[in-house]
């Protein structure tokens, strides 16, 4: 038996989660941790969880009611649940699943190496806070090894926004952005363990207002830009926006910023400005085609993803066919699609649902839709030079796989010390969820 100890993170949810997960996992090393590949061989088990919909949230459990005999084999295993859901239900995670021991939300993660020491002395710990001081200010130095060629960087945290079907303010907390020399700083150091693309994260990202190292408050653009100055870092991407947040110079970043790729993640949940109102969006459907035109008047070859809820509360026939126009205007080349899951605390929890069987049918519409544009828009790359970033050795012999300029998957014969480089690659085939290529000479 070796000395160190083991720990497994489960990662449910969005991008900021694979972050916190990461960020996690580094603070724990500093108790001895090291991380596996699977529950079985862990001494500690972190869940780290998403309260989005109903079924994510009750993932949680049912992962929890496998893991319990694991805990009746092995007494001295300690679970623990962080993220959304810790945050959302609190104690009532140890009330429903004795199992537990440990409950952290995503604002009080810092804390952890103190939480776990408690944890091994027989008591449960639980924290939900939001802390006056930030957990990035209070997390240590993240370590030096080399890792791979992308990464997530969280820049803001927390909405203000309040659609009237989501958690994510009471999960999350209001908006906070971290200062840009911090950030500078965290990314010249992914950059020097060979990071060369960076995805910065917010629940509402272009709402980022950090203090710059001036001493005024800088918007997205202006971190885009100084970002963008660092030596080595060849790509840089931004998510989750709101429609509502994407200001002129962020805009303009598009046309003229190289290393800002041509993929935008910009939800619209629905296409009728009754529903848009009553979801709290604060902006119209005729708002957002004039935003997308406005982008791709800059960058024509712009590749659009956004989110979707269908069958949210009185949402009628025409409702939902004008979100079917609204995606036949735009043309998305990725989505994601959802039926509208009713979250307590939220105030659209409280109207009359949609039946069941009327939301089911419209998603399938609306996803048969998006399919379509999603496998249009990969065609349209067949026979083009992208871009390759590649960032492992894929499952067929000889193939590495990388993401394209648009986010494609793609995968190609290449020599293993491509790893980490941008690569031009020429698309030859066009499948489900990815994309073949040929390496061209550099
Ligand atoms: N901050 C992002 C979205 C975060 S949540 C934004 O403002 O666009 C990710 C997506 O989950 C949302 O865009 C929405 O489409 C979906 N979602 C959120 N709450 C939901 C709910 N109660 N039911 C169904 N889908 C939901
Ligand atoms: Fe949720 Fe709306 Fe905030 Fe996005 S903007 S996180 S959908 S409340
Ligand atoms: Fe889920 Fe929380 Fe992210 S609810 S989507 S993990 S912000």
């Amino acid at each position: 038996m070796s000395d160190a100890k083991k720990l497994f993170i489960k990662t449910y949810g969005c991008q900021m989660n694979v972050y916190d997960s990461e960020r996690m996992a580094e603070s724990l090393g500093g108790s001895g941790y090291t991380q596996v590949a699977t529950a079985d061989e862990a001494d500690l088990i972190l869940l780290n969880t998403c309260h989005i919909r109903e079924k994510a949230a009750e993932k949680v459990y049912s992962e929890l009611g496998r893991m319990k005999p694991l805990k009746d084999a092995r007494p001295d295993l300690k679970i623990g649940v962080a993220g959304c859901v810790a945050q959302a239900e609190g104690a009532e995670i140890l009330r429903r699943q004795p199992i537990v021991d440990l409950v952290v939300g995503p604002q009080s993660y810092h804390r952890l190496p103190e939480m776990e020491a408690r944890i091994q002395t027989g008591k449960t710990a639980l924290d939900t806070d939001f802390p006056a001081e930030t957990k990035f200010d209070q997390l240590g130095k993240r370590p030096t090894a080399a890792r791979a060629p992308s990464a997530f960087m969280t820049v803001q945290e927390g909405c203000d926004k309040f659609c009237t079907f989501c958690v994510v303010p009471y999960t999350r907390g209001s908006e906070v952005s971290r200062p840009v020399d911090r950030l500078l700083t965290e990314a010249r150091d992914l950059v020097a363990r060979g990071v060369r693309e960076i995805t910065l994260l917010g629940q509402n990202v272009n709402a980022y207002h950090g203090t710059g190292p001036d001493g005024r408050e800088w918007g997205l653009a202006q971190l885009i830009r100084a970002l963008a100055e660092i030596d080595g870092l060849a790509r840089l991407r931004y998510t989750t926006s709101h429609p509502n947040d994407m200001e002129d110079d962020l805009i303009a970043a598009h046309g003229d910023c190289p290393e800002l790729m041509p993929y935008l993640h910009l939800p619209v949940q629905s296409g009728s400005d009754r529903v848009l109102k009553a979801m709290n969006r604060n902006h119209t459907a005729e708002g957002y085609l004039r935003l997308i035109e406005r982008i791709r008047a800059v960058r024509p070859d712009l590749l659009l993803s956004g989110d979707f809820i269908v069958g949210f509360p009185g949402e009628t026939d025409a409702e939902f066919d004008a979100t079917m126009d609204l995606v036949r205007t735009v043309g998305y080349g990725q989505a994601y699609s959802f039926k509208y899951s009713p979250r307590p605390g939220t105030p659209a929890a409280e109207r009359t649902p949609v039946p069941e069987a009327v939301a089911t049918d419209r998603l399938h519409r609306l996803q048969a839709l998006l399919s379509e544009q999603q496998y249009a828009a990969q065609d349209a790359m067949i026979g083009r030079e992208v871009g390759v970033l590649f960032e492992k050795i894929g499952r067929m012999e000889g193939q590495l796989i990388g993401k394209s300029d648009h986010l494609h998957s793609v995968h190609a014969v290449a020599d293993p010390a491509l790893i980490g480089q941008v690569v031009p690659v020429r698309i030859d085939a066009s499948a489900r969820n990815s994309l073949s290529g040929t390496v061209l000479k550099p």
